[in-house]
């Protein structure tokens, strides 16, 4: 693992502005970009609930046009997201904002890209394969989980649900994230745990990459050590603003580390487990953490032994393989308080697929390659099996 001294490359968005009520400088931050129209890629739901209201108004004060493209997929197809690329075509906007949770920022931050780039989003599926820099964009969460306002990651579920793939590449990165935790307010507990669950899987996983750094260790076990506290108390309390605050600001600390160290097989199985079932990101990491993170115990006890530090372990248990244990015991505590499912079934996830989830899973060889335990397809299935 690279030193704080040592080389290492460290990639983010340009502009990140933080903090409840910043949502007001949105026409500052667009004007510096373009003087023009903006449009706003967002879902159904956030329009219902009047938070796209809440941008546009922004918007309309500062006299900046905006309008709305609010045709998003939970867990994007790629399909979905050429209609949004068609959107951005026919509306030439300045400016594209995505505005919701990872499924609206990843999907505007695509398409924007495939405006530029030509042909289909599926075309630009895998590693710097983008060769030009998109229409600008910029992202605002409503969400305290994926971070994609801060990752140069943006996923897709490939045509045929065997799998969702990613586009990483510099221009994925929007020009300005805008991350105001006051619009994570009115997020109901569920979707709380499982965002914030997602936060915690980004920070636990990239802790223990080969990727990891320790420059990128420092905002992984400052993710980990927030949501530990404050995740549970905004599960429980949606109107604590402290726990809302921490949770933004946990989210984006877990984003820088998520961006340049990677994670590993918890996202890699939950990408397979997700596109075919169907279910949210946040639910299917949460689904797969334990299992990962307990072989990891078991065949690496000393790199888990590290992780065990910022999980909170009292310095006091000194065995590498007690404190690596002792760790697992860490976020099992976190999975039972978050109150989300923790067996396949739940979820209408069916047996038969488990082989085929596990060979799809060690398909992703970004993530799988990336991984400090490589277990086979069989031992992936078994491991699957124990959570079914
Ligand atoms: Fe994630």
């Amino acid at each position: 693992m690279a030193n704080l001294l040592d080389r290492w490359t460290y990639r983010t968005t340009p502009t990140v502005v933080f903090g409840r009520g910043c949502l007001d400088e949105l026409p500052d931050h667009v004007r510096r970009i373009a003087d023009g129209p903006v449009l706003v890629v967002t879902d159904r739901g956030l329009l219902e609930a009047g938070v796209v209201e809440r941008v546009t108004d922004v918007l309309a004060d500062a006299g900046i046009d905006a309008e709305v493209w609010y045709e998003v997929e939970p867990e994007p197809p790629t399909d979905s997201v050429d209609a949004c690329a068609e959107a951005i075509h026919q509306t030439e906007p300045a400016v594209v904002l995505g505005l919701g949770g990872g499924s609206a920022m990843d999907t505007s931050q695509i398409a924007a890209c495939v405006v530029t780039n030509g042909g289909r989003a599926e075309d630009w599926i895998g590693v710097e394969v983008v060769r030009k820099p998109g229409v600008p964009t910029i992202s605002i969460p409503t969400t305290a989980g994926t971070a994609s306002e801060v990752t140069g990651n943006a996923v897709m579920v490939l045509p045929d649900r065997s799998n969702k793939m990613t586009v990483v590449s510099p221009y994925i990165y929007p020009q300005t994230a805008l991350i105001d935790p006051a619009l994570t307010d009115s997020v109901p507990p569920h979707i709380t745990a499982a965002t914030g669950m997602d936060t915690f899987c980004h920070a636990a996983e990239s802790f223990i990459t080969k990727r990891a750094t320790q420059h990128t260790r420092q905002p992984a076990a400052d993710a980990m050590r927030r949501t530990l506290e404050f995740l549970p108390r905004a599960v429980a309390d949606g109107t604590d603003r402290e726990a809302r605050d921490q949770m933004s600001y946990a989210c984006l600390q877990a984003g820088y580390t998520l961006a340049n160290a990677g994670v590993i097989l918890v996202h890699g199985l939950a990408h397979a487990i997700g596109a075919r079932a169907g279910i949210p990101h946040g639910v299917a990491n949460t689904l797969c953490l334990l299992p990962v993170m307990r072989l990891a115990a078991e065949q690496n006890p000393a790199l888990m032994a590290e992780l065990a530090e910022p999980l909170g372990v009292s310095p006091d248990v000194s065995d590498e393989t007690e404190r690596a244990q002792a760790g697992v015991a860490v976020m099992e505590r976190l999975v039972d308080q978050v109150g989300l499912p923790t067996r396949l079934e739940e979820v209408g996830v069916q047996r038969a697929w488990l082989p085929d989830v596990a060979a799809a899973t060690l398909t992703n060889t970004r993530v799988a390659d990336n991984s400090p335990v490589q277990p086979n397809a069989a031992e992936l299935t078994s491991l699957l099996e124990g959570i079914y």
